[in-house]
C-alpha cells in the first residue's frame, strides 16, 4: 500500500506502475482532477484499490487527516512518495513569506508531516523493515543551484536534509531516500528555448528517461540496505559544472 502525492506528471506514471504491481494507492492531489481519476480508473482495471484524497498539502491539518484516512480505509501503510513541488520563478527582489512559504510549506514540510504521520502507522508492519519513503529533490541543490529560482531551492534543500535527518531517526525500520531529479519533463515555468539549452548543457544530451525514474522508484520501495541516500538520476547534470546558463 502506497500513499503519493503529486501525480500531475511523473507522480502519474509511477502511481499506474505501482498500480500494476499490484499496490493499492492513497493518491494526494490538489488541482489534478483528471489525473486523478485516470490513476482510480487504472487501479479499477487491474483490481487494485484507489483512494482519491483532494487538499493542499501547505495546511498541516490536510497533511495529518490524508495519513489518517489512508490508514483507516486502506488498512495500512507500506510506502510514502512525495513528489508534490510548486516551480516558479521567484526573483531574489520579489522574495516575500508568501512565496517562501508557497515552497517550503508543501515541499519541506509536508514531507516531515507526512512521514512522521506515516512512519507511526507503518511501525505495526511485519518484518524488520516495516516501510519506505521516497521524496523527490532536485540534482541543483546539492551541486549548482541556479538564479531566479531562491524559494523553491531552499525548500528543496530543506527536503533533502529531511531525508537525511528521517533517515536516521526511523532506522532501522523505516528506509528514507531521495531522487534528485534532473530534466526530465520541462516545466510549464521554462521556455521551449531555455529547455533545449538545459539538455544541451546536459553531458549525456538528453531528459532522463520515465523508464529510469520508474526503475529508481522501484527499487528504493524495495532496497533492504540504502537509507538516507540523495541520489542524482539528472542525466549526468551534476558533472557539467555551473553551466546551466539559460536560467542563471
Ligand atoms: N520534471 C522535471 O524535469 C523535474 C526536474 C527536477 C525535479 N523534479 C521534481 O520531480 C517531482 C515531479 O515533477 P513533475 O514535473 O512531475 O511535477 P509537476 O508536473 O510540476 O507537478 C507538481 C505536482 O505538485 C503538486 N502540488 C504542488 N503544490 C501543491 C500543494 N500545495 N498541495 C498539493 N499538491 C501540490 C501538484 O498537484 P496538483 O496538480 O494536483 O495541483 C502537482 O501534481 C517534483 O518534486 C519536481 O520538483 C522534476
Amino acid at each position: 500500500m502506497a500513499l503519493i502525492t503529486g501525480v500531475k506528471r511523473i507522480g502519474l506514471e509511477i502511481a499506474k506502475t505501482l498500480a500494476k504491481e499490484g499496490y493499492s494507492l492513497s493518491v494526494v492531489y490538489r488541482s489534478s482532477e483528471k489525473e486523478a481519476k485516470e490513476i482510480e480508473e487504472f487501479g479499477r482495471k487491474a483490481g487494485t484499490e484507489v483512494l482519491l484524497l483532494k487538499g493542499d498539502l501547505s495546511r498541516e491539518d490536510f497533511c495529518l487527516n490524508a495519513v489518517e484516512r489512508t490508514f483507516e480505509e486502506l488498512g495500512r501503510i507500506d510506502a510514502l512518495i512525495h513528489l508534490a513541488s510548486p516551480y516558479f520563478r521567484t526573483p531574489i527582489e520579489d522574495l516575500s513569506e508568501e512565496s517562501i512559504q508557497e515552497h517550503f510549506r508543501p515541499i519541506a514540510q509536508a514531507f516531515l508531516i507526512l512521514s512522521k504521520e506515516a512512519y507511526r502507522r507503518m511501525l505495526p508492519n511485519e518484518g524488520d523493515i516495516k516501510g519506505r519513503i521516497v521524496a523527490f529533490g532536485d540534482w541543483a541543490v546539492e551541486c549548482t543551484p541556479y538564479r531566479n529560482y531562491s524559494a523553491y531551492f531552499v525548500a528543496k534543500g530543506a527536503l533533502h536534509t529531511a531525508v537525511k535527518v528521517l533517515a536516521k531517526e526511523f532506522a532501522p525500520h523505516v528506509l528514507v531516500n531521495c531522487i534528485a531529479l534532473g530534466p526530465t519533463l520541462k516545466a510549464e515555468d521554462l521556455t521551449e528555448e531555455e529547455w533545449e539549452r538545459i539538455l544541451r548543457n546536459t553531458p549525456l544530451k538528453r531528459t532522463v528517461s520515465m523508464e529510469d525514474v520508474l526503475r529508481l522508484t522501484e527499487f528504493l520501495l524495495s532496497t533492504e540496505s540504502v537509507t538516507g541516500e540523495i541520489i542524482n538520476l539528472d542525466s549526468g547534470r551534476h558533472v557539467a559544472g555551473s553551466g546551466i546558463s539559460s536560467i542563471g
